[in-house]
C-alpha cells in the first residue's frame, strides 16, 4: 500500500488548490493508498538564504517538513499558478526539503518518489502553465511524475456553498488523478 503525502501550495481560506487536492485525496485513499494530508501553513520556514543556512542549519519546520517527504513514497500536489508559475511558498518549501543533512543521502526527499501534480484557477486555463514548471523541477530533483495531470479551469463555478469541488466531472477527474498516482506508486515505489 503506497504511502503518499499530499499539500498544496496555498494557505489561503477556503483556497481552490486544497479543495481539489482533497478530492484527489479521496482517488488514491480509494485506490487503497495511505495519504496524510499537511498545510504549509504549519511548516512555516524563512525564505532561503545560503548564508543563514550554514550559520544556523536548517530551520526546524523546514526539517520536519523534508522528514514527512522521506518518509513517504509520493505525493499529491495541488499549486495555484501565479504569474505562470509556481508560488514561493511552495517553490521555498520544495527547496529545504533539497537541502542534505545528517546522514541522508543527496535528494532523499525527492529521489524515487512518485507525484500526481494538480493546479486550479478561475481562469480560463486553470493554471496549465504551473504545471509545466512544476513538472520540470520535480522530475530535475528525481521525482517521477505521473502522466497524468489536471488543470481545472474557472473552478469557482464547480465549487458548493462549503468551498468543496461539487461538480460530479470534476470529481471523477480528480478522482481519477489520485487513483493513477496511487497505481504507478504502487509499481515503481521501493
Ligand atoms: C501574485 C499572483 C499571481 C497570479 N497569477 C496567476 C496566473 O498566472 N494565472 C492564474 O490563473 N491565476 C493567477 N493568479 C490568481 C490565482 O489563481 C488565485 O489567487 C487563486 O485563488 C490561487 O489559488 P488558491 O485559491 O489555491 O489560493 C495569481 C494570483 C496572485 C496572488
Amino acid at each position: 500500500m503506497p504511502k503518499l503525502l499530499a499539500f498544496a501550495g496555498s494557505t489561503r481560506r477556503h483556497s481552490y488548490n486544497q479543495a481539489i487536492l482533497d478530492v484527489a485525496v479521496q482517488g488514491a485513499q480509494e485506490a487503497g493508498a495511505e495519504v496524510t494530508m499537511v498545510s504549509l501553513a504549519d511548516y512555516a520556514m524563512p525564505i532561503f538564504n545560503e548564508d543563514d543556512e550554514a550559520e544556523q542549519g536548517i530551520p526546524a519546520n523546514a526539517q520536519a517538513f523534508k522528514e514527512l517527504l522521506i518518509k513517504h513514497d509520493g505525493f499529491l500536489i495541488a499549486s495555484p499558478e501565479y504569474n505562470s508559475s509556481y508560488p514561493a511558498l511552495l517553490k521555498n518549501a520544495l527547496d529545504w526539503a533539497s537541502r542534505q543533512t545528517g546522514d541522508e543521502t543527496m535528494m532523499q526527499a525527492y529521489k524515487g518518489k512518485v507525484a500526481g501534480i494538480m493546479a486550479s484557477s478561475a481562469g480560463s486555463i486553470g493554471g496549465l502553465r504551473v504545471l509545466v514548471v512544476l513538472r520540470m523541477l520535480l522530475e530535475n530533483m528525481g521525482v517521477i511524475v505521473a502522466p497524468n495531470q489536471k488543470a481545472i479551469a474557472k473552478v469557482s463555478g464547480l465549487l458548493d456553498d462549503n468551498h468543496k469541488v461539487s461538480d460530479e466531472k470534476t470529481i471523477k477527474q480528480l478522482k481519477g488523478l489520485g487513483r493513477d498516482t496511487a497505481m504507478l506508486c504502487q509499481k515503481v515505489c521501493n
